[in-house]
């Protein structure tokens, strides 16, 4: 037998730092949509996803929670409510998840790494910017806010860091040259952005490893380099196959990939990045790098704030996953960015899927259960009328799969949803509820309805890519689930002339409108609303008992020079020896008001410098925001409580 063809498809991996939203969700369904799509087609897909775990963004936010970088993002990752939990609800068929804290992905990237530092494609150099010392973190110029740090609002200083460079700009032209063959990025509008923006000004080396944080694959020639990100994420597309590496091996059966689909945010590391490393590493490039737009809100950018409206749990549990597939598919062009909002949301399921499609397939399996007791006879009665429906139902597949390949899933499903609409307007035009009233008719009503059964099966069929579920369940109340092939998808008379059809569960019902919002809006007020449950991952007693907290009199407190921000303290912890604490809470207290008081703070704190002076702990206060004000009252504690005593 001969082996089925392989189509190898990706999404982007994912940063585990926050929950993802509705727009992370997009990416991974029209992946979805486009592997299902291949695999009704008969290939062999191969669909990888997974997630991005580097990094000194995770290594921050996991130090902040007081956990392990490895504690955080497994809890992002395989926690409740995670990445893997989400994709199991959107219902995301990937073959394989790939994580870059895996162990076979880490020795990948090293080998990866030293071949092309043998090759001479990787040099050492110095790393250099405007450095802010207590985050540890460069920044560019563009990137500082009033010329201070963005993060922290603190002063930055020109600083230089020891670090590995890959000879990007070496591979300039060949890269250009892959650009302007015009197959290998799409949509094409992308071509021009990256040849215009990034390549004609000149392509710069490219920093591959880091010293200021040590969350990353460690550089095993060199201890204390850690391979900084895009090395180590682009790298998953091959390691995941087996490349250099004994976990698997496939990477000879899948590579190259046939597209790498990525959002256009990321299309400049897909597109010259990642063909510069492999051309550096001597392998064969992808096929395609798709670039597709953004789910963006009123035009700007998603994010947490947005709340309930860009959740995908609640969304899909509302609406239901595949309704909020389709959505997602069916509504916004693919290469472009789209509006998305609830109204649109709901407007989409109640025209489209509760009046065009749902219409027709409970219009279609009452009539049979009503006229025909659920199977249709087998005299037939052929009509011109029938011509343009039945020609429809054998050419809709071409036009479907053409927009398909081109990874065009919302114009795929128009083609579908013309047959869908075609039906209905058969049934108008041949009024099966007249042709019922008589019995000579009979052979006419069935044709009729089998017409219809033969156009419902050849739809649903192409959409089930983008809404698996729901389309089985409806395959299954006409009789067809077994007929919905690739092959069936454009032929008339495949289901049996008299295949058991029922009317079942309604399977697109119609959203109240004005509740559903009202509903989501309430939600959206709740969860905004202050919160008094914690917002951290949980820690364990240990962690709690390691933090020392202990009770101090307050013996000066003055301004520090220069800071507007900044108090400095002499605090009598009870050890004997004055405590000197700096805090940053000059906007809400006057020095001379707190000498004397009794308050608390961290003792256990690594010392550290804030302008030029040291401070050994720190002070714990109450903070809020209160109607977006922020809100701050130091602890302190009744004066009869003794400097030194713990909290616990
Ligand atoms: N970790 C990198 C990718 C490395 S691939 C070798 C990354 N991760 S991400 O989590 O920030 O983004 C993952 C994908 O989600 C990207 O393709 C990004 O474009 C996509 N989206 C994030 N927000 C989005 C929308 N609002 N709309 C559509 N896609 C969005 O980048």
């Amino acid at each position: 037998m001969e082996d089925k063809k392989t189509f190898y498809i990706t999404t982007p991996i994912y940063y585990p730092s926050d929950k993802l939203h509705i727009g992370h969700a997009y990416c991974t369904v029209a992946t979805d949509t486009i592997a299902r799509y291949k695999r009704l087609c008969g290939y062999d897909v191969m669909f990888l996803t997974g997630t991005d775990e580097h990094g000194q963004k995770i290594e921050d936010k996991a130090r902040e929670a007081g956990i392990t970088p490895q504690q955080f993002v497994d809890n992002i990752v395989a926690g409740p409510k995670g990445v893997l939990d989400l994709w199991k609800l959107m219902n995301i068929s990937y073959d394989r998840f790939i994580r870059t804290t895996d162990d076979y992905h880490v020795q990948s990237v090293q080998r990866i790494f030293k071949k092309m530092y043998d090759k001479g494609d990787i040099y050492k150099g110095a790393y250099k910017g405007m450095y802010c010392t207590p985050c540890e973190s460069f920044w560019t110029e563009s990137q500082l806010v009033d010329g201070k740090c963005p993060d922290c609002g603190r002063e930055v200083k020109y600083a230089e860091e020891e670090a590995y460079f890959f000879r990007l700009s070496k591979y300039a032209k060949p890269v250009q040259e892959l650009l302007e063959t015009g197959t290998f990025l799409e949509p094409a509008s992308r071509v021009n952005e990256m040849i215009n923006n990034f390549i004609k000004p000149g392509l710069e080396d490219l920093c591959v490893s880091r010293t200021s944080f040590t969350w990353g694959i460690p550089v095993d020639f060199d201890p204390g380099h850690v391979v900084y990100v895009w090395v180590d994420a682009l790298s998953n597309y091959i390691t995941a196959l087996g490349y250099m590496n004994d976990k698997y091996d496939e990477y000879k059966k899948y590579w190259p990939a046939d597209v790498h689909i990525v959002g256009k945010e990321i299309v400049r590391f897909h597109s010259i990045i990642w063909p510069a490393m492999l051309m550096s590493l001597g392998e064969p490039l992808p096929k395609k790098v798709y670039g597709h737009g953004w789910l963006v809100i009123d035009g700007g950018k998603m994010s947490k704030s947005k709340g309930n409206v860009v959740d995908p749990y609640v969304l899909a549990e509302k609406f239901g996953v595949d309704a909020l597939r389709f959505f997602l598919m069916r509504t916004f062009p693919f290469g472009s960015d789209g509006n998305f909002s609830n109204e649109l949301l709901i407007g989409t399921i109640n025209s489209d899927l509760a009046n065009v499609l749902g219409n027709l397939v409970s219009r279609t399996t009452a009539m049979i259960e009503k006229y025909f007791g659920g199977r249709l006879i087998a005299d037939r009665e052929a009509d011109a009328l029938d011509d343009e429906l039945l020609e429809m139902i054998t050419s809709t597949r071409e036009k479907y799969a053409a927009h398909m390949d081109a990874f065009h899933p919302h114009l795929g499903i128009e083609e579908a949803f013309k047959l869908v609409s075609r039906a209905n307007k058969y049934i108008d035009e041949t009024a099966p509820w007249v042709l019922a009233k008589d019995e000579a008719k009979k052979p006419r009503l069935a044709t009729v309805l089998y017409n219809l059964l033969e156009a419902i099966r050849v739809s649903l069929t192409l959409l089930t890519p983008v809404m698996p579920e729901t389309c089985a369940k409806a395959l299954k109340q006409i009789g067809g689930e077994e007929y919905a092939t690739w092959d069936n998808a454009c032929k008339y008379g495949v289901l049996p002339a008299d295949a058991a059809v029922f009317k079942g569960e309604n399977l697109f019902p119609r959203v109240d409108v004005d509740k559903a919002i009202k509903e989501l809006e309430e939600m959206n007020a709740k969860a905004s609303a202050p919160k008094s449950e914690p917002v951290l991952p949980d820690v364990d007693i240990d962690h709690y008992a390691a933090c020392d907290m202990g009770v101090c009199k307050v013996l000066t407190c003055e301004p520090v020079k220069k800071s507007e921000k900044l108090l400095k303290f002499t605090l009598d912890d009870g050890s004997g020896t004055p405590r000197q604490i700096l805090s940053g809470i000059h906007k809400y207290y006057e020095p001379e008001d707190l000498i004397g008081k009794t308050v608390v703070a961290i003792l256990n704190l690594p010392p550290r410098k804030m302008m030029g002076l040291e401070s050994n702990g720190m002070l714990l206060s109450a903070v809020k925001e209160i109607d977006g004000k922020e809100t701050l009252n130091l602890l302190m504690l009744d004066d009869s409580v003794p400097a030194g005593s713990r909290l616990c």
